[in-house]
């Protein structure tokens, strides 16, 4: 395909992405968003496999099949539970691809530049590596802590402020040094003693970051790929892949921003203070605790009596709904409230479970109509005037402790104030802490009742005795 043509369909490509980012951000319109992102970077993956300047190898083809292949395979196979593992993972490859393809071009240019350029390239080259490292290992650091196999506790080193001043005034200081030995032939051990640096930088970072802080950095690591590829379409002269990861860059940064004003966090703070998690760090599920003294407990049928008298309803879901897989059971009894007369709603906290929007995803999925579904700003102010919360698998996000315990690890996060509705019940297994690993005194007021069990075996209870 000639260089043209090339520009022509990047730039229908660019357009599809724009598109599909305004798409993605009402739920409306987000399966729309999707199709757009899935052609436009079909049009970009195909354009790019027929440029003129790109031998069509047998290899090539190869990795393409087997690449997409992999790909289909684990998308469709991934559980929504994990997702974040599963999306971070993929930002490391977008970090370990930028640099191999960053070492490969500085050993093997092929690009033709302008006389002159070569330090520009030179940097380039640079840049991509580095960041592509800092993205790699940063998102290794991230699945692995999402996963489980890594303890979600900051890891606090001394004079770990110095350290990651001295990595980022060393990439800074050698960027020249080597730009004149890559014109010379050589420079090669400084790049990849760079990419160590960078890659010790990134997994640094990461480790210093608490549990309760995962949000921001799963939406950190996403720009941080955006600016990789960025960076790797100025390296290879790529107009689509400096429009994409732009796109995708500065997308992750806002959505960063967002994550960290729900949070009430600065960003610095995230990145740079180790906070955000208890000691104990990540609590396990199902904690066996003498639950009778301590909490007052409910059932389905009084539960659904109560419900027969309320005008207003107002679900909080969380992390433990998309565990039990409740959103088609939780839905149902939305219906049912509802042509009994009750106003249902939901209130959506923009960390609830473990990725920005899952509960927005869930629901849809669920076929909960989108004009019943708030954002926690806008419903807030309504729990003192609701007759009964349904708290269904959520936890920290109702964490009343958030305003009143000054030494909590979450305290200052904007929570869901369901204790001030007149009637609060609690769906979850046990009294086990969530993902910030904090005990929640919203399980021992004098209007919350637990309602002990898995979310979906409880609320098909409830739907029952509705019924
Ligand atoms: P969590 O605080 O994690 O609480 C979830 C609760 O669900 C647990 O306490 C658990 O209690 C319960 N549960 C688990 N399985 C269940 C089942 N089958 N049936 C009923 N209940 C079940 O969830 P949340 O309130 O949604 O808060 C989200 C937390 O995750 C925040 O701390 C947030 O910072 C963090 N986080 C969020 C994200 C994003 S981007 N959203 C990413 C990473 C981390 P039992 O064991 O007692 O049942």
């Amino acid at each position: 395909m000639p260089s043209t043509m090339l520009t022509v369909v990047y730039l229908v490509a660019g357009v599809l992405f724009i598109m599909s980012l305004g798409g993605l951000a009402h739920q409306e319109t987000a399966r729309k968003g999707n199709v757009y992102g899935m052609l436009g970077m079909f049009l970009a993956v195909v354009a790019t496999a027929l440029d003129e300047r790109i031998a069509l190898s047998p290899a090539l083809l190869g990795g393409l099949a087997a690449g997409g292949v992999i790909g289909g395979i684990m998308a469709s196979r991934v559980v929504m539970t994990a997702m974040p593992q599963m999306v971070a993972l993929l930002h490391s490859f977008v970090g370990l691809a930028a640099v191999l393809v960053g070492i490969s071009t500085h050993l093997h240019s092929t690009v033709a530049f302008p006389e002159g350029s070569h330090v520009v390239h030179a940097l380039e080259i640079w840049a991509a590596v580095g960041i592509g490292a800092v993205t790699f290992t940063g998102s290794v650091v991230a699945w692995a802590k999402l996963d489980g196999r890594l303890s979600g506790r900051p890891l606090l080193l001394p004079g770990r402020h110095p350290l990651n001043a001295g990595a980022v005034a060393f990439v800074l200081l050698l960027a020249l040094p080597y730009a004149s030995a890559s014109h010379a032939g050589g420079g090669t051990w400084l790049l990849l003693v760079m990419a160590l640096v960078c890659g010790l930088l990134g997994w640094h970072l990461v480790m210093a970051i608490g549990g309760a802080d995962m949000p921001v950095v799963v939406s950190l690591l996403n720009s941080y790929s955006g600016w990789t590829a960025a960076a790797a379409g100025f390296m290879l002269a790529n107009d689509a892949l400096i429009v994409t990861g732009a796109l995708v860059g500065s997308s992750g940064a806002i959505l960063s921003y967002i994550m960290c004003r729900a949070m009430n966090r600065s960003i610095w703070n995230v990145v740079f203070a180790g906070f955000g998690t208890a000691d104990a760090g990540p609590a396990p599920v199902g904690e066996k605790v003498d639950l009778s003294r301590l909490v007052t407990r409910t059932t389905a049928v009084d539960l659904a009596a109560d419900l027969a008298d309320a005008q207003s309803v107002v679900i909080v879901p969380g992390y433990g709904m998309a565990v039990a897989r409740a959103q088609h059971t939780v839905e149902e009894l939305t219906r049912l409230l509802r042509s009994r007369g009750v106003t249902v709603r939901y209130a959506i906290h923009p960390v609830a479970g473990r990725l920005p929007g899952h509960m927005n995803v869930l629901l849809a999925e669920a076929g909960v109509p989108y004009d019943i579904v708030m954002e926690m700003d806008e419903i807030n102010d309504d729990l003192p005037d609701t007759d009964i919360v349904l708290v269904v698998g959520a936890n920290d996000i109702v964490n009343p402790s958030a305003q009143t315990d000054a030494h909590s690890p979450i305290y200052g996060m904007p929570v869901l104030e369901a204790w001030k509705a007149g009637q609060v019940v609690v769906f979850k297994r046990g009294l086990g802490t969530g993902y910030a690993g904090v005990e929640n005194p919203l399980f021992f007021e004098n209007n919350t009742t637990m309602l002990f069990g898995d979310a979906a075996d409880s609320v098909r209870q409830l739907v029952a005795a509705l019924g």
